[in-house]
């Protein structure tokens, strides 16, 4: 029997979001349906609901959720009835040419439902990443539900489902930052802020936060910065090499992803360091860099598209990090809020006044 839901959904191009009543499917071959305990906002469900991203409304809005699986279709063997899972946009498939050379966070083939969720007329919807989490219920493929423990705050771990991994994966798989090496992080929202958590992870000593943002700055020191440089006042490049024995970072991560933001990370590494590009440009930007200096300074340019992460491998991981005390994933989550808040919380997140809003749902 589908199931009729409370969603929030975007109708159209820049529109308020409305919390409107969805129909969610039985759950067909390779699909599971979930309860929603969890969802954060994320800067990418702005998008969508901007219109930067597609055109393809009504959009079923976010996808960074804790849930409990409530219904499983045919063949699905990963998860059961009952499990608690975090929700991810990285279900890979094993046979593209990505996961043949064993290399599935690459995966050019990841998996969504294939039915269709609709409004009460029939409207097919959109969901946000193929999930669509600011719900009651919704309908996923079952590889988009990677099992975790119970015992943790569903709120906090359900972060790990795409800006916190994004930022945490830009670190430790992107940037394969060593222990004792030197980090610089420009932009310190929840992204950057998570790439600082994750440099500690791994090891880091120095680690440099960048923003514009002194309330930024402030919550990055708690996150593991040793350093904050607000690049509002100094420069930023010179900064960072006054504080790494004036040669620069081993690896600088631009988690704003803007051309001045690049430039600076592509300036204010060491020699041979690593650039990790995790912020999200805009189709009409443009970088001009002299090509000498870009063979001359040598290392590597990487971009992150989700951290570099496995879910099965990483989300799981980072939870027991989390429960031993070794990232706090709780100094992510800014307030707690309600399905009718998000329009308020996209507010906040543009005056940036939080990391993280998550709605609480069940
Ligand atoms: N690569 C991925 O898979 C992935 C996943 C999720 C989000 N993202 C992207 O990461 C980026 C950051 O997301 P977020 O949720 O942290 O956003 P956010 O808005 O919370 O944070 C951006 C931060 O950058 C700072 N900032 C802005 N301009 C700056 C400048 N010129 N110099 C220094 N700091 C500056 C802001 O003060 C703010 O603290 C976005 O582009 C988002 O789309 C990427
Ligand atoms: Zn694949
Ligand atoms: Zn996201």
């Amino acid at each position: 029997m589908p199931h009729k839901v409370k969603a929030v959904i975007a109708r159209a191009k820049n529109a308020d979001v409305e919390l409107v009543d969805i129909i969610v499917p039985d759950p067909g071959p390779g699909e599971v349906v979930v309860d929603v305990l969890t969802c954060g906002v994320c800067h990418t469900d702005l998008h969508y609901k901007l219109g930067g991203i597609g055109d393809d409304y009504p959009y079923l809005l976010g996808h960074e959720s804790t849930a409990v699986v409530s219904q499983i279709g045919e063949n699905v063997t990963n998860v059961k009835v009952g499990d608690r899972v975090i929700l991810n946009w990285r279900a890979v498939c094993g046979q593209c040419r990505a996961c043949e050379k064993g290399q599935p966070q690459y995966c050019f083939n990841t998996a969504n439902a294939t039915q269709k969720m609709t409004l009460e007329d029939g409207t097919e919807l959109s969901p946000a990443l193929g999930i669509g989490s600011f719900a009651e219920k919704t309908l996923v493929a079952a590889g988009q539900c990677t099992k975790v423990d119970e015992d943790a705050d569903a709120a906090a771990v359900g972060l790990l489902g795409c800006g916190i991994m994004a930022g945490i994966g830009a670190a430790m798989n992107t940037g394969e930052i060593k222990r004792g090496e030197s980090v610089a992080v420009i932009g310190c929202g929840g992204v950057g802020a998570a790439s600082i958590a994750g440099a500690q992870l791994a090891g880091a000593t120095t680690i440099i936060a960048v923003d514009v943002n002194p309330a930024k700055l402030e919550k990055a020191k708690e996150l593991g910065a040793t350093h904050t440089v607000n690049s509002a006042e100094v420069d930023a490049v010179a900064a960072i090499q006054e504080l790494t024995g004036g040669f620069g970072a081993d690896v600088v991560i631009d988690a704003v992803g803007r051309p001045e933001t690049y430039k600076q990370a592509f300036y204010a590494r060491d020699l041979a360091g690593r650039v990790v590009l995790v912020g999200v440009p805009t189709p009409e930007m443009k970088l001009e860099l002299p090509l000498l200096d870009v063979f001359g300074r040598g290392g590597s340019l990487k971009s992150s598209w989700y951290g570099d992460c496995l879910p099965s491998r990483d989300f799981p991981m980072l939870v027991s990090q989390y429960k031993l005390g070794r990232l706090d994933l709780d100094a992510f989550v800014t307030e707690r809020i309600k399905l009718d808040q998000i329009e308020e919380a996209f507010h906040k997140m543009h005056e940036g006044t939080v990391l993280r809003s998550v709605v609480e749902i069940a």
